[in-house]
């Protein structure tokens, strides 16, 4: 569905921290959509790293010269979010084809959950193929280095992180 806003698609995800393959995502989705809303899962149960407000306000930061993307948060069924925001398309990235079975799940049950609107899965550079913010919280943990990884900005938002983290401890 085409509205006056024009064709928009939501990026869902947890974006625990942003990484450099989902920024590689959303620039390619605002390169065809136009607009793609970011739209970050409110879900405690995962004890995220960085809090929803905190993940958001990056994301603002690194997209801030970008009108076509949004950054959001939604609770909830995504493909209800997906309607409010008349949104008909959601975008998910794949990286390898060990993401594909999961993507492929998830891409039917939003189908069956609401037919109208189509899962668009794109590919990022080969560079970011291997980078998930999981391997990213891990290796920053460990003293590894995520420069290249990540956008610079989270790359100081983790560091602070680990200063307050050290300064509890
Ligand atoms: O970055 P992630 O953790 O792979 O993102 C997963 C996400 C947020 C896209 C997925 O968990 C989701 O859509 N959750 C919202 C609840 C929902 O709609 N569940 C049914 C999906 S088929």
């Amino acid at each position: 569905m085409a509205t006056s806003a024009g064709r928009v698609a939501v990026y869902p995800g947890t974006f625990d921290p942003l990484t450099n393959g989902h920024v590689d995502i959303i620039q390619r989705g605002a390169a065809i959509f136009d607009r793609i809303l970011v739209a970050i899962l409110v879900n405690p149960a995962k004890s995220p790293l960085f809090s929803v407000e905190e993940r958001m306000r990056m994301a603002r930061e690194v997209f801030k010269a970008q009108p076509g993307v949004e950054i959001d948060s939604f609770q909830g069924l995504l493909v209800e979010y997906a309607k409010r925001r008349q949104a008909d398309v959601i975008v998910r990235g794949l990286r390898a084809i060990s993401d594909f079975e999961f993507e492929m799940q998830m891409a039917l049950m939003n189908r069956r959950l609401s037919p109208s609107v189509e899962t668009v899965l794109m590919m990022p550079a080969e560079s970011y193929t291997y980078v998930s913010s999981r391997l990213v919280k891990e290796i920053f943990a460990l003293g590894g280095s995520v420069t290249g990884l990540v956008p610079d900005l989270v790359e100081t938002r983790l560091a602070e992180k680990s200063e307050q983290a050290g300064h509890r401890a």
